[in-house]
């Protein structure tokens, strides 16, 4: 294989990029980007690359979660707080019912860029180019906002500095003390329309607490009670942007993407023989690759070889999105044959991805029971296959959107349009989430 370079991705095949017009204001942009500090630090993502190992060997679960894709408007406090919250509500529960260490992965801090199914978008006969996302062009149907725009990506950068400076501050500040988050799951649970089915799971948690305190274990003398770590992750999409904040770790001589914690490769760009690949396969941070039913197991190990030809476990996360009705035809093949082959990944299930579909009211919308079924039947096929279920990939919000149907307060195909804020797909909202996290850890427990 040639040389890796932070830029040797340019000279291949690539898809889902902007055309940008100002070629010298992009090569101004991008070298501003490389001037302007890491938003993380090296060491950060080896630290979350070693709990990533333990995860592909059985002991601990990947939590990953946060909007599809993040907006400029939608850029204030409550809005990551209220994200914040609930991963972290999510994750008390899934660390107690499954006794192991839960990671957590935000997508969060630089999830600005989309992959989309057409160049253009055309309504009444106009055609513009589509939407890809705040850090390229803007939402809004007009051929000026729909123009990419370099500039973009120094205000994601900021953007995203902001945010995980305060998702930082959040998690040793005292927001993540877990006496807290359990009270925000009491109080979840108790005004719950299916309160009786998720309480006492929430009462044990609480009383575990209790026991604890008693015993002289508490927030004040032991740390990991008061403060917590949430990583942040990304589609590194953009390579433009991604190469610019890709720097050597001067403690390893390593390079390292310092755009965030994690990133990985999404379904519609991970051909062996493109630029993504070839990008991802120098940075040495933890990375994802979606897979989706169209893989195939030869595929598949090459694609492994490809990026971690070390086999070391942590390095490498496949996110499965199959579709509840594909799942089981698709997945077990795949776990099969990586087993056979020995090699070292972390299984993580993106349930919403593969089950999204037009409502007729017109909405893009996923059905509550379908994510669930993908979780469930993705627990099942690791169960059959004596592989670990390593963890979730959600698309959600702490915000009370009605995006995705379904759930306890029975959200249906005409209450979408009382909020539906995304500017890309549809999200699970608050209580959504932590029903989601109630029931997927039954099936925790016994995997
Ligand atoms: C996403 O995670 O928002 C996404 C576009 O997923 P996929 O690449 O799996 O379609
Ligand atoms: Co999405």
């Amino acid at each position: 294989m040639s040389q890796w370079q932070p830029d040797s991705w340019r000279s291949k095949p690539i898809l889902q990029q902007p055309t940008y017009e100002d070629k010298q204001q992009l090569k101004q942009v991008e070298e501003t980007l490389s001037s302007y500090p890491p938003l993380v630090f090296a060491a950060e993502t080896r630290a979350l690359r070693k709990q990533l190992g333990d995860v592909a060997e059985g002991k601990g679960f990947l939590l990953q979660g946060g909007d599809c894709a993040e907006s400029f408007d939608e850029f204030n406090a409550p809005k990551i707080r209220d994200t914040f919250k609930v991963i972290l509500q999510m994750a008390i529960v899934l660390t107690y019912a499954g006794r192991c260490p839960v990671t957590k992965v935000a997508r969060m801090a630089g999830q600005y860029a989309k992959p989309r199914s057409g160049d253009f978008e055309t309504i009444d006969g106009l055609s513009l180019p589509s939407y890809r996302g705040d850090i390229i062009n803007s939402f809004e149907f007009t051929e000026a906002a729909r123009r990419p725009d370099p500039q973009r990506m120094i205000e994601a950068y900021h953007r995203g500095a902001s945010t995980l400076n305060l998702l930082r501050a959040f998690a040793q500040g005292g927001l993540a003390d877990l006496h807290e988050v359990n009270r925000w799951n009491m109080a979840f649970v108790e005004n719950n329309p299916l309160k009786e089915r998720y309480h006492d799971l929430a009462k044990r948690i609480e009383d575990s607490l209790e026991f604890m305190k008693v015993m002289g274990i508490n927030s004040a003398n032991t740390l990991t009670l008061h403060e917590t770590s949430l990583y942040t992750s990304h589609e590194a999409l953009l390579l433009n942007y991604e190469q610019a904040l890709t720097r050597v770790d001067t403690l390893t001589g390593n390079w390292y993407n310092c755009s965030a914690h994690m990133l990985w490769i999404g379904e519609r760009t991970r051909q062996l023989d493109h630029a993504h690949l070839e990008f991802f396969r120098g940075i040495h941070n933890p990375i994802g690759v979606k897979v989706g039913p169209s893989m195939q197991e030869d595929e598949l190990i090459q694609l492994i070889d490809a990026l971690n030809p070390d086999n070391d476990a942590g390095r490498l996360t496949l996110i499965t999105r199959m579709g509840a009705d594909n799942i089981e035809q698709h997945l077990p093949k795949l776990l099969r044959r990586v087993k056979q082959e020995g090699r070292k990944v972390v299984w993580s299930s993106d349930p919403m991805h593969g089950n999204t579909f037009k409502a007729t009211s017109g909405y893009k919308t996923r059905d509550f029971d379908a994510i669930l079924r993908e979780i469930k039947q993705f627990f099942a096929a690791h169960e059959s296959e004596g592989t670990h279920a390593g963890g979730i990939h959600l698309e959600m919000t702490g915000q009370h959107v009605t995006e995705c149907t379904g759930g306890a307060y029975k959200i249906s195909d005409d209450d979408l349009a009382q909020a539906y804020k995304t500017q890309c797909d549809p999200r699970l909202n608050a209580d959504q989430v932590l029903e989601m996290a109630f029931l997927v850890a039954d099936h925790l427990r016994s995997a």
